[in-house]
């Protein structure tokens, strides 16, 4: 029997990925759930929001570096009206580049200590620096490139087709430059979701990521207060995500991971029924530990052994929407006595 799959060209000894989470930003951990047979990691993503507020910070705190530096280069060009928008940039730049380091050297560090695919993931609001980033992540040795990007249409002054052209934008980009597959996760606030993934599978995704959960807020009644919700995933989570990986697989031309409520074996093996290449999990490590990697991997070689599959190849898919007779109970929406079985 083999859990051997593929994913954006790269062969996993399993389709059971770690996702990017707080747990894959430190090597013990990733060493960890590749010795308990993860088929992949994707490392904790680097944030561009998180470099721009360090690179603010450091602009503020040498304040006085920069009114220095400033002074030497009016001096050298004297007269040059935007002298102190050039030091100034310079020094964002350098700074930059300083907390891209620490995230370069880790990408290095990762491919070193384990064997499987090392999956850097990056998070960025700019196409320039997505472009940036990846290209110098690429270089650190990642095996693939997983881009996370979530646009929430919560501006009210921007169209459905305006937040969409951002994930097209950035792909293009970061593609032109790479030659390591690239994957986009994503959330589902899309106007049109199926066309929109089918155009993106086209534009040149390697895997399609369904889906990114995002952070909610909450509210405390008690304290009449914004509070956190709980960030890790509920049992029945992975619903929505099993829907689109059943009606997208076989329509997009790229890889799908599913992503989301993986809690366990059971629902590892429906996500492949449905059409998912791999699948990630994050909450499950969070809630176990590093033991439920060999528990789904287990939980599905017994599944596939009492109904006699000998490879992944075997049944992945067999219910993805393309290949049933009734196609229609994908797009269901409404809670009819029919199909929900209860008044
Ligand atoms: C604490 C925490 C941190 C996360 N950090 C990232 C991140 O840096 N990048 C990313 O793409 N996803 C991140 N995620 C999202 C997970 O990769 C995953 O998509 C999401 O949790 C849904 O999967 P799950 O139900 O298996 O947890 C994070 C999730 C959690 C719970």
């Amino acid at each position: 029997m083999s859990l051997t799959v593929k994913y954006m060209g790269l062969t996993l000894r399993n389709p059971l990925i770690v996702g990017s989470c707080g747990l894959t930003g430190n090597l013990k951990n990733i060493r960890e759930y590749a010795e308990m047979g993860a088929g992949a990691v994707v490392l904790k993503s680097v944030f561009e929001e998180q470099i721009r507020m360090e690179t603010e910070q450091f602009l503020k705190s040498d304040h006085e570096k920069l009114k220095e530096w400033t002074a030497t280069f009016d001096a050298i060009v004297s007269g040059a009206p935007h002298a102190w928008d050039e030091a100034e940039a310079y020094i964002a730049n350098f700074a930059k580049e300083h907390t891209l380091k620490d995230y370069l050297e880790f990408v290095r560090e990762a491919r070193q200590t384990v064997d499987i695919p090392v999956i850097a993931s990056i998070h960025c609001v700019s196409k320039y620096d997505w472009t940036y980033f990846a290209r110098r992540i690429q270089e650190a040795g990642a095996d693939a490139l997983e881009l996370n990007i979530y646009v929430l249409p919560s501006d009210f002054n921007s169209e459905g087709v305006q937040n969409e052209q951002v994930y097209f934008d950035i792909l293009k980009e970061v593609k032109k430059h790479l030659a390591i597959p690239v994957a986009l996760k994503i959330g589902s606030y899309f106007s049109g979701l199926a066309f929109t993934l089918k155009k993106l599978s086209e534009a040149g995704a390697d895997a399609l990521v369904l889906f990114n959960k995002p952070y909610n807020p909450d509210i405390d009644i008690h304290k009449l207060a914004l509070t956190a919700s709980d960030i890790y995933s509920g049992e029945n989570q992975y619903q929505k995500s099993l829907r689109w990986i059943a009606s997208l697989s076989g329509v997009v031309s790229c890889d799908l991971a599913a992503s989301t409520g993986i809690l366990n074996a059971e629902t590892a093996i429906k996500q492949l029924l449905a059409g998912a290449d791999a699948f990630q999990i994050a909450s499950a490590l969070y809630k176990h530990g590093a033991e439920i990697i060999p528990q789904i991997l287990g939980g599905i070689e017994s599944w596939m052994a009492e109904k006699n599959f000998s490879s992944v190849a075997d049944f992945k898919g067999m219910l993805g929407k393309s290949k049933i007779e009734h196609p229609v109970a994908y797009d269901r929406v409404q809670f009819m006595k029919h199909y929900a079985k209860i008044e």
